[in-house]
């Protein structure tokens, strides 16, 4: 159950970010340096926008967040909102018409939970794979991946699938992720392109 006073929702008002996941994006980038200043960043699932603050925190780097969702006024600075459904080619068309290659990648997207732990982690698989491909066609070579999965069965089978398209792959829980969830992140670093192995 969502306990919107914990530690996190509370400093999150307390600095101004827009979601307590603003402090996963610090944890993970800190530690595996997923993208740096100056690099063209696309957020995706990035309502309410607190990943999308955090990355804008550095001076020089660009970023495009897409959402099904509004995210209202952003005011930040080197920022593009897309609204739609990122497994529409729709929406993929709007995010290669701002750039056509991008350094990172970061997806903090889920389904919306249904209270079913099988049918979140099925849901959670689909998208994630529909991201992972999508990701695939606009980053860098050499660029990094971020992706949430909500655990379970499929969940290695997933992961297996991605990680030989990258140098790098590393499973991580931030310490912001509240307890009892069941979400984890999957970071990938070094793109090496789609070929098959
Ligand atoms: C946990 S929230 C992201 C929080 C965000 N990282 C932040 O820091 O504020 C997950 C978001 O994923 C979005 N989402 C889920 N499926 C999507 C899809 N197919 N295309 C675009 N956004 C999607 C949801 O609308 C939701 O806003």
């Amino acid at each position: 159950m969502y306990n919107r006073q914990d530690a996190f929702y509370k400093k999150a008002k307390r600095e101004g970010y827009r979601s307590r996941a603003a402090y996963k994006l610090i944890e993970l980038n800190k530690k595996y340096e997923i993208y740096r200043n100056g690099q063209y960043v696309l957020d995706v699932g990035c309502a309410p926008g607190g990943w999308s603050q955090v990355v804008a925190q550095m001076s020089k780097t660009r970023i495009v967040g897409v959402d099904l969702l509004e995210t209202g006024e952003m005011e930040l600075d080197r920022y593009t909102f897309i609204q739609g459904d990122i497994t529409e080619q729709e929406t993929v068309d709007k995010v290669l018409a701002v750039s056509s290659g991008y350094d990172a990648v970061i997806s903090d997207a889920a389904p919306n939970t249904s209270g079913s732990k099988l049918l979140d982690h099925v849901n959670s698989i689909e998208l994630v794979r529909k991201i992972f491909y999508f990701a695939c066609s606009v980053l860098k070579p050499g660029g990094n991946f971020v992706c949430k999965v909500f655990e379970g069965e499929d969940r290695d089978a997933l992961v297996k699938e991605m990680r030989v398209h990258f140098e790098f792959c590393k499973q991580f829980r931030p310490e912001a992720t509240r307890k009892g969830s069941f979400e984890m992140y999957v970071i990938m670093k070094g793109f090496k392109g789609l070929k098959s192995e």
